[in-house]
């Protein structure tokens, strides 16, 4: 199956899946509910939970079977993310998905606890993988710290901190590969780890995903530029408009293309020859960069 049919497919199984997954609208908080699902469930492209997946493949393992939860898992850790960063407190976005943001939505307060809930029912989701106990503690700790102060959350700090200011080479890629790169890398390292993967393996799908996340984030500032709101659902031209430290910024747009496409390469690099579905994760590397939304 070609990569473009799998991904259609997949992204339908993880939609189905979050939506048993989460609470119902119903429940009691209602407006938080609402809230979780109507970001967790807005139209993404699902790539960590697809990488996450790919990952179980390469280790040989079922992908659906070992890896739709962890993938689930992980999709609300971004939305999350998501719902965060779009906070008036950080990038104050209006727009996200094609849709008006959480928080324009249903208010700053039911958004930052969306937030907080979808980021602790991901680790009870994970914490539920049928797996190993070994496997499963070792995927927990991958995620948390993916997320965490040494990874996303980092990367998101330093980005507010280095907004209107003149970023060196070294801040800019650690923003880029913290905010980005780390739950990218846990959606590789984790989809290995269930797929039944030895340690050397589980590293190089890290690293894998880790610089395919940085290619992922510079063509995201590149869109930011390019692109326009119809294609992204997202605001365009935010960045310049708020000083963020972006790979255009600093190397111009042939630049930033060019450092793609490096990072790019060196996904593909950190692959083991001889992985069944190696082409599938090539192109998901390119896709990372030939993106338009
Ligand atoms: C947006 O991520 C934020 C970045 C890390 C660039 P995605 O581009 O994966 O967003 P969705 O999930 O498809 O909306
Ligand atoms: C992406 O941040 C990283 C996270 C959301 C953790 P950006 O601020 O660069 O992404 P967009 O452009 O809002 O999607
Ligand atoms: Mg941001
Ligand atoms: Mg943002």
């Amino acid at each position: 199956m070609a990569l473009s049919e799998r991904m259609d497919a997949w992204k339908a199984l993880v939609d189905a899946r979050l939506d048993q997954l989460l609470p119902g609208a119903d429940r009691r908080p209602q407006e938080l509910h609402a809230a979780m699902r109507y970001s967790c469930l807005a139209p993404g492209k699902r790539l960590r939970p697809i990488l996450c997946m790919l990952c179980a493949e390469a280790a040989g393992g079922d992908p659906l079977h070992a890896a739709l939860d962890a993938g689930a898992a992980i999709e609300m850790v971004h939305a999350f993310s998501l719902i965060h960063d779009d906070l008036p407190a950080i990038d104050d976005d209006d727009l996200r998905r094609g849709r008006p943001t959480c928080h324009k939505a249903f208010g700053e307060a039911i958004a930052i606890l969306a937030g907080d809930a979808l980021f602790a029912l991901a680790f009870e989701t994970l914490a539920n993988a049928k797996a190993e106990p070994q496997r499963v503690v070792r995927c927990l700790r991958e995620l948390s710290s993916a997320a965490g102060s040494d990874g996303l959350v980092g990367g998101e700090v330093v980005d507010v901190l280095a907004e209107g200011g003149k970023p060196t080479e070294e801040l800019l890629h650690y923003i880029h590969t913290h905010k980005t790169g780390s739950l990218i890398a846990a959606s590789c390292a984790i989809g290995a780890e269930l797929g039944g993967a030895e340690p050397d393996l589980v590293r190089r799908l890290r690293s894998y995903g880790a610089c395919l996340g940085l290619a992922f984030q510079i063509a995201d500032d590149i869109l930011n530029e390019v692109s326009t709101p119809e294609q992204l659902g997202k605001a365009v031209g935010s960045d310049r408009q708020h000083g963020k430290a972006t790979y255009p910024a600093l190397y111009g747009l042939e630049g930033a293309r060019k450092a793609a496409c490096d990072a790019a390469d060196e996904a593909v690099w950190c692959l083991p020859p001889d992985l069944p579905n190696r082409p599938l994760l090539e192109e998901m590397a390119a896709f990372s960069i030939c993106r338009t939304h």
